[in-house]
């Protein structure tokens, strides 16, 4: 199994925005994990903060493996990006004190790489996939029998010396993750015994880890200041953690280095991220289904050519935050802007298109 195989970060979804320079949070959501990410993840339970339910389930099967001395069964994390789904993987290996390895579904392109993960592993090991449902669909029956029975039967040579192997492998834990849940197979879904949806933080939990990220990186900032990001961030950790890297930038260089509200909100200005977190993609995205196609209802792929950027990146990233808002809202027929939609541009909401006054 060549090394190259593994923690390859490079299948995230491609951001044209990230190269252009466009959409501050398009590209700190689909770009892979920095160093100074890295350096603020929290390693244990007692580090993590929000997604009650989801941690006190954790707690429960941890518990009960470690006192029953065998592997955690296998668990499958699901919701948008930068909501700590792997941060979680790395929390279990620590708390039960094993290893984890890491790969990504993509990468994964035969049931020999498979075997060799696998076989790598030792008992009790986690292995982590990240992009789950993006596994192809041949490697995914051979994990069916690895996930079940920890064993494997390959496939060898071709032709006439074409033979079946057994491989039996450690009892390990499987755990997946997905920003798509809904592109799972059945067969593969339920052989997770825990599946657990991460949700977007509320404010004041946001807050809370804007103030442990700035005390890791000897930032001063104070109450004003941490709610100031922690409301521009969209729900997300991994969004907060990159805005408090350029505040802090801001406060060095405009401020005397103290993070106020007033501070953080010039900064945030000047990345074109509104006092409601949208960013300039979003806003895009709104204005052109305002603009272009009276509110909707309009496809993604439209909407995606319409503003520059793949369809899986918007489906991804945008829509889920637009959604859960209230901006958006999503029909068989394609994607609606609500009234709060053409608010958050500066339009009123067409007449007439009673859909969009809901
Ligand atoms: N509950 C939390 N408390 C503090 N920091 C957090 C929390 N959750 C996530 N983070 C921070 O956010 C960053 C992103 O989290 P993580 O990489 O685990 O997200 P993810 O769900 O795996 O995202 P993706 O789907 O893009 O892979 C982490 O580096 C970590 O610093
Ligand atoms: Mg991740």
């Amino acid at each position: 199994m060549p090394e190259s195989k593994i923690d390859n970060r490079k299948s995230k979804i491609p951001s044209p925005s990230a190269a252009t320079g466009l959409g501050f949070i398009t590209s700190a959501l689909a770009t892979p994990v920095t160093a100074a990410e890295a350096a603020l993840r929290p390693l244990s339970f007692a580090d993590f903060t929000g997604q009650p339910k989801t941690i006190e389930r954790l707690q429960v099967m941890v518990g009960a493996a470690k006192k029953r001395g065998e592997a955690l069964n296998h668990i499958l994390f699901s919701g948008p990006p930068g909501l700590g789904k792997t941060t979680l993987a790395f929390i279990l290996g620590h708390e039960l004190g094993k290893n984890v390895r890491v790969t990504s579904g993509p990468v994964i392109e035969k049931a020999g790489d498979l075997a060799g993960l696998l076989t790598s592993l030792e008992e009790g090991d986690i292995l982590f996939i990240d992009e789950i449902h993006r596994i192809p669909k041949t490697v995914e029956e051979y994990l069916y029998s690895a996930m079940e029975d920890f064993r494997l039967d390959i496939m060898i040579d071709q032709g006439p010396n074409a033979r079946s192997v057994r491989l039996s492998i450690p009892r390990f834990t499987l755990v997946g993750a997905t920003t798509r849940s809904g592109l799972l197979t059945a067969p593969l879904r339920s052989r997770f015994t825990l599946q657990t949806r991460l949700d977007y933080y509320d404010h004041a939990t946001l807050e809370e880890i804007v103030r442990r990220s700035c005390g890791l990186l000897q930032v001063v900032i104070d109450a004003g200041g941490a709610q100031e990001i922690a409301t521009r961030a969209r729900g997300t950790p991994r969004v907060a953690n990159n805005l408090i890297n350029f505040v802090r930038d801001y406060a060095q260089e405009r401020a005397g280095g103290k993070i106020t509200r007033a501070v953080a909100a010039a900064a945030l200005e000047l990345l074109e991220i509104d006092a409601a977190g949208l960013d300039e993609m979003d806003k895009r995205m709104i204005r052109v289904m305002a603009e272009n196609y009276r509110g909707g209802p309009v496809g993604m792929s439209t909407i995606a050519v319409a503003v520059g950027e793949e369809a899986e990146t918007l489906e991804e990233v945008h829509e889920p935050f637009l959604i859960q808002e209230g901006y958006l809202q999503r029909t068989r027929e394609g994607r609606i802007l609500t009234a709060k939609g053409y608010t958050a541009v500066g339009l009123k909401p067409v007449q007439g298109n009673q859909q969009t006054l809901l």
